[in-house]
């Protein structure tokens, strides 16, 4: 049947059938689409039947491929950079040009068949806007992902999610970048901030609600970077490499559960090899495991700049080329044409590619749902900014119960803030997750200078960049909270002076901060600069000195033993200075517990030294500008506690840990084998105050490793006790046969712990397992 008989044989089904005799996709023919030269096919008059909502998501996108042009199906399958930059001006034709959204990305829609445009903006942490794409444009910042995972809060990981996908039907997005959930193998990553700690299930759950949350709003949302993207430096040319079993263990574990739970309408894949195959052509990855034994129906976009090849990314499941002009080559335009004409790419690929592309946009109501520019909800989406930060900043240390600072109003008391930006906001993290928040500080923007870690020569070895301040400082939050005290701020740029400060005054709160950014991983674990000198020197003039972290992961405290407290605040966020005045004072009881492991050293590490740290501090290296190299993942699944646990080192602070100003008591623990672990136990506060506890139950397979399997965060008053009953996630308890292609749980009496921390063990059990297999 050639293309016309084909076009009429639908167009006369269509006429003659009822609609609802089109619910069943099988009985919707699929015809080759016009090829260029052909007129496009004459849509039937009246609504287009694949506005019809009662049909199936995969019936409708059959019936607008019977009516696609070639042209049209190839528009979908390749993205623009959403900005009009002047290299993209040299190769956009004008008419895109002048719809470019000022974002990441942008893939035209076919208006002949009602099919919307594609306007994809970041969004881990908010609706980005970074290098100002948008000038003026200004959106809530929610704290880093890693303090969402540190809240270990699904419902906020959802709220979060649903505030940017609000924020992005408003600012006329329909494709949130969003999902960051690369596990942590590597604690200076420079975009540790934007994912969500290195455990499987608590990312995967957090990742996963996030997502839902967002989508919920009638948008897509990816999760990425699929997969094993876990460093920035070298991340073109990097080869991740570890075993099936490994891989599916941890990194795809976390991948999994989030995709199970949040069904992302996209999966980004990421810049670097894996087994030495690019993510983005990567047939293990993407048609195996993802396509085939997740049986994932979404599709597939690049990162910007992650494809490599035209038969081979097609073929080996990438989808849609996002943004072809920060690839090499044009891999998805003409190539992709020429190469289906050729047959190297079958007919049936390039319509799959289409299929999945417009499924999903049926699907997550992009087609039902069309999204309107209107102003944006500012003051309910800076509170959910705001109960996040509350409940994801972590008490690592409060001797003598230094916190919270009293409230009784003594004039004379004086409140002495150290550091650099305490008078004019928090830090956020950088790169193109980056929010331009809401308000203004008086200096919004500044150069990196202070903050760079200084080589050995005194170069700055950070690239200069732009640190973008989040309002209200810390200063004007916490002279909100205790306006009858004389607060003063001092930017510590004069140790000498900083003492001199520290003598005279009840209290003193030092404000240290380690910026981080995508592109470039940081040299160690240090805070930079002079900054624990200046702490040092401050707590050994006065021991009630509490320090408050901003760091983008894990940093060593040299100064931990003189200090009287110490709250880790990472980035939180365009309330985050609200959230720490609030928690200092004790308006907000800490409940924050650590989702990855703080280490007293980097010798602790699986690597010491970050692979290919000779050029870890240069900008994202261009493509071919340095050689590839290879990453051992020696540690295996074994990621975080699990390898502090296999090594029998002890951390600084481990998974898990955070303190409250009230205490809890976990007991009572039952556990029930079978073909999974069922768990229940007590959780009582024993202390005055009322507080979010957060038990953890961890199971030790008969291979050794203990696991976290389940959590449970309850708001508990004081006396109050609750039982509650947790079941595992049989993967949790399994290892993956990589031969059999499954998940295996062996037969045996498996370790069960209950405590405050992966380290902490409040009471333990044991529970026999039988022996059974799982599909992945
Ligand atoms: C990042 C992605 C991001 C994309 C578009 C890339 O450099 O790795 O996370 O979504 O840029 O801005």
């Amino acid at each position: 049947m050639n293309g016309k008989v084909a076009y009429a044989a639908v167009f006369c089904l269509l006429a003659a059938f009822p609609m609802a005799a089109l619910a069943q996709p099988q009985v919707v023919p699929l015809p080759r689409p016009v090829l260029p030269g052909e007129p496009p096919p004459t849509l039937p008059s009246g609504p287009l039947p694949w506005t019809d909502k009662s049909l199936p998501a995969d019936a409708r996108a059959d019936l607008v491929q019977a009516y696609i042009t070639r042209d049209e199906e190839l528009t979908l399958v390749r993205g623009y950079f959403g900005v009009n930059y002047p290299w993209t001006a040299k190769i956009y034709p004008e008419a895109i040009r002048n719809v470019l959204p000022g974002s990441a990305g942008y893939v035209p829609g076919i208006p002949r068949l009602g099919i919307p445009a594609l306007s994809e903006s970041d969004a881990s942490l908010g609706v980005a806007n970074g290098r100002h794409m948008r000038p003026g444009d200004q959106a809530v910042a929610l704290p880093s992902s890693l303090l969402t995972a540190a809240t270990w809060n699904g419902g906020l990981a959802y709220a979060g999610g649903a505030m940017i996908g609000a924020e992005a039907r408003n600012k006329g997005f329909n494709v949130m970048l969003a999902g960051g959930i690369n596990l942590a193998r590597e604690p200076r990553g420079g975009r540790t901030f934007e994912y969500l700690g290195e455990d499987p299930l608590l990312a995967g759950i957090m990742a996963g609600e996030a997502i839902r949350g967002t989508q919920d709003l009638d948008i897509i949302s990816t999760i990425k970077h699929f997969a094993v993207n876990d460093q920035e430096t070298g991340r073109m040319t990097i080869s991740a490499n570890l075993s099936d079993a490994a891989m599916r263990e941890s990194d795809l574990l976390a991948f999994e559960i989030a995709v199970e739970r949040g069904d992302p309408g996209a999966v980004m894949c990421s810049y670097n090899r894996i087994n030495n195959v690019y993510g983005c052509e990567n047939d293990y990855l993407l048609n195996k495991v993802l396509k085939g034994d997740w049986g994932y129906k979404g599709f597939v976009l690049s990162d910007w700049g992650a494809v490599h090849s035209t038969v081979e990314a097609a073929n080996n499941g990438l989808d849609q080329e996002s943004s072809f002009s920060s690839d090499r080559q044009d891999f998805f335009g003409e190539a992709l044409a020429q190469a289906v004409a050729a047959g190297t790419i079958p007919e049936a690929r390039l319509r799959d590619m289409v299929h999945r592309i417009l499924r999903t946009m049926f699907v997550k109501g992009l087609i039902d749902h069309p999204i309107f520019k209107q102003p944006i909800d500012v003051k309910t989406d800076l509170n959910v900014a705001q109960r996040d930060a509350e409940e994801g900043i972590v008490l690592l240390k409060n001797a003598q119960d230094l916190l919270p600072l009293s409230l009784v109003k003594r004039p004379s008391r004086r409140i002495t803030i150290i550091g650099g930006y305490a008078d004019l906001g928090v830090i956020s993290g950088s790169g193109s997750s980056q929010v331009i928040p809401i308000g203004n500080t008086p200096s919004l923007e500044i150069l990196a200078g202070g903050a760079v870690w200084m080589g050995p020569d005194q170069t700055p070895q950070i690239p200069a960049g732009t640190i973008i301040l989040n309002p209200p400082s810390p200063y004007a939050a916490i002279r909100g909270l205790a306006p009858w005290a004389r607060v003063v701020h001092y930017d510590g740029s004069n140790i000498a002076k900083a003492v001199a400060l520290a003598r005279i005054s009840d209290v003193v709160i030092v404000f240290a901060q380690q910026w981080t950014s995508e592109g470039w991983d940081s040299p160690d674990l240090s805070l930079p600069g002079n900054q624990d000198e200046l702490i040092d020197a401050v707590a050994g003039a006065n021991r009630r000195t509490v320090v408050v972290l901003q760091t983008g992961g894990p940093v060593l405290m040299p100064w931990l033993d003189k200090v009287g407290a110490v709250l880790e605040a990472w980035y939180p966020g365009n309330r985050g200075a609200n959230a720490i005045a609030r928690i200092l004072f004790g308006a907000v009881n800490p409940s924050g517990r650590l989702p990855i492991t703080f280490p007293q050293s980097e010798s602790q590490l699986p690597r010491p030294v970050i692979p290919g740290h000779e050029q870890a501090y240069s900008r994202i290296p261009l493509e071919g500008t340095r050689s590839p190299f290879d990453i051992d993942y020696v540690e295996g699944a074994n990621v975080g506690y699990k390898w502090f646990k296999a090594k029998k080192l002890t951390p600084l602070f481990p998974f898990g840990f955070g303190l409250s100003y009230t205490s809890f008591d976990f007991g009572g623990l039952r556990a029930a084998g079978g073909t999974t672990l069922s768990v229940s136990f007590e959780m009582r506060n024993t202390g005055k105050r009322p507080g979010k506890a957060t038990a953890q139950v961890y199971a030790t397979t008969p291979g050794g490793v203990a696991r976290l399997i389940g959590w449970s965060k309850l708001d508990l008053k004081p006396g109050e006790t609750r039982r509650v009953a947790l079941t595992a996630d049989p993967r949790l308890l399994a290892t993956f046969d990589s031969g059999a292609n499954q998940w295996r749980m062996a037969e045996g009496d498996y370790a069960v712990t209950l405590g405050e921390s992966s380290a902490e063990v409040s009471a333990s059990a044991t529970a026999h397992i039988t022996a059974s297999t799982i599909k992945p």
